[in-house]
């Protein structure tokens, strides 16, 4: 290659040109702005690279002591915020080979051997995204154990249960975390499953075709903290995959905490009245003096949007390209930080929001019993007497309807008006609170007190697995960071 400082271009590519490339190109082909992020993990997968050559004789020893030496001190450079991220340098793999030439001189032009940017570039990517992907399951392990918290703080605490958003039946609180649970509890297995194909290592496909090198692909996965290695060379730099599947797995966890958050406005309404929000996780208004706004589940809600954007963004930008690599997927990583970076804030502040709110039980268990949400356990209380459904369905629908016209609730009706509608009613009075309906359902997966107490027990392990496994993934893919420090 031709050396940087005698390009006309300045460039470390710049030997097929003889002019400077214009400042509007450097500063629209730029993404040193944002793939600095990426900056460690472009230190270590060179690291690694130059090792693997060594060890395949295609680079001198010499070579490669002087390479590690100054690639270290490119990362303390850049750790100790010297570094000098120039935009005419491109992108971060130019910026960190660039300022290593300045350190080490010539032995620096050997590192790119049987390597490509495009090779590179989706190392670096599936490095960073792997740590995302833990640090987005520890977020989401943290609020489950808050939703825990809530169900153990009132584990008898009873509330309507909505379809429609109209009262439908009562439900334990408890169940309705456990409900978040298990929405959470399915992110974390995307997330897995998003993971395992992450890590897998395209470096060694070159820039598309693989190199004229006896290279060990192996050797640097297994440097990296790689599962294992991308099987065919075209799909490695072509592919993002990775970044899709994340940002999928992004946009559904966004959509159930936006689901959840929506729930703690309404429920946070003086029209609600089931809980209030703690001061600290609350917002006032400049007009007027007695507002408490829920602002933190409103932006929940609101930064869903953004979230399912990069989404879109991303399966757009993806969709007519031919292989193999083509510079529109340098389009790739903001829409990824942003993502991460968002749901990294969200995940933060759930979890304490969660733990500080004050549940009303009394309020809860008013509307629960109020709205004829008890309507369908009178009916199955009639079915037990030997009716069959369809006909308590409609004599319970009777009752409701006379009801609404008189302006009365269940409890208010006598004897005889009940009698009215069934003989049935009038002898022994049907489940009239919220607790009989919830004693009721004892059923797998129902409210019913034993099995949500089952169903609350059970979380413990399958979140201890989930913990186990971020543990084993943490320590695998810090390879990477001992590169970095080794000498
Ligand atoms: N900055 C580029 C990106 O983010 C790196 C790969 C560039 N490769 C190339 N052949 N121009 O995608």
């Amino acid at each position: 290659m031709t050396d940087a400082e005698s390009s006309a271009s300045g460039k470390l590519w710049g030997g097929r040109f003889s002019r400077p490339t214009d400042a509007l190109v450097d500063e629209l082909n730029a993404s040193i702005g944002f793939d600095r992020r990426f900056a460690r993990q472009d230190i270590a997968g060179s690291i690694a690279h130059a090792r693997m050559l060594a060890q395949q004789g295609i680079i001198a020893n010499d070579d490669l002591s002087e390479i590690e030496r100054g690639l270290r001190q490119v990362w303390g450079e850049i750790q100790a915020g010297t570094h000098e991220f120039r935009l005419s340098d491109e992108d971060i793999h130019l910026s960190v080979e660039g300022r290593l030439r300045e350190i080490i001189g010539s032995p620096a032009g050997r590192l790119h051997t049987g390597r490509s940017r495009n090779d590179q570039v989706a190392t670096d990517f599936r490095m960073w995204s792997r740590e995302a992907i833990l640090m987005l399951a520890a977020g989401i392990i943290d609020t489950i154990d808050a939703l825990l918290a809530v169900g153990d703080h009132y584990p008898e605490a009873i509330m309507p249960g909505y379809t429609h958003l109209q009262r439908a039946q009562p439900v334990l609180l408890r169940h309705h975390m456990l409900a978040y649970g298990e929405m959470l509890l399915r992110d974390l297995d995307r997330l897995q499953d998003t993971f395992r194909r992450t890590n897998q290592s395209p470096l060694g496909a070159g820039a598309l075709a693989g190199v004229t090198y006896p290279i060990d692909r192996e050797m640097t996965a297994n440097l990296l903290g790689f599962d294992g290695v991308c099987q065919n060379s075209l799909d490695a730099v072509a592919d993002r995959d990775f970044v899709i599947d994340t940002l999928s797995a992004c946009s559904q966890i966004s959509m159930h905490l936006s689901r959840l958050a929506e729930e703690l406005v309404i429920w946070s309404t003086p029209e609600f009245g089931f809980i209030e929000l703690d001061d600290a996780f609350a917002t006032g208004s400049s007009i007027m003096p007695q507002k408490k706004n829920p602002d933190v589940a409103e932006l929940i809600r609101g930064k869903t949007g953004r979230v399912y954007g990069h989404l879109i963004a991303m399966l757009t930008v993806n969709k007519g390209l031919p292989l193999t690599y083509n510079k529109d997927l340098q389009e790739d990583k903001e829409g990824v930080f942003d993502s991460v970076d968002t749901l990294g804030m969200i995940l933060r502040v759930l979890p304490p929001m969660l733990r500080s709110t004050t549940f009303h039980p009394e309020v809860m268990e008013r509307a629960a019993g109020g709205g004829f949400a008890l309507a369908t356990d009178i009916a199955d209380y009639l079915v037990k007497q030997g009716m069959p459904f369809r006909e308590a369905h409609e004599v319970v629908g009777s009752v409701v309807g006379y009801c609404a016209r008189e302006g009365k609730d269940f409890p208010d009706l006598t004897s005889d008006e009940w009698r009215a509608f069934s003989p049935m009613l009038a002898e022994t009075r049907p489940p009239l609170t919220p607790r009989d309906a919830i004693r009721a359902r004892n059923v797998l997966g129902g409210t019913g007190d034993e099995v949500v107490l089952a169903a609350r027990a059970l979380f413990d392990d399958r979140l201890g697995t989930i913990r186990d496994w971020i543990d084993q993934k943490s320590v695998q893919i810090a390879a990477l960071d001992a590169l970095l420090n080794s000498e």
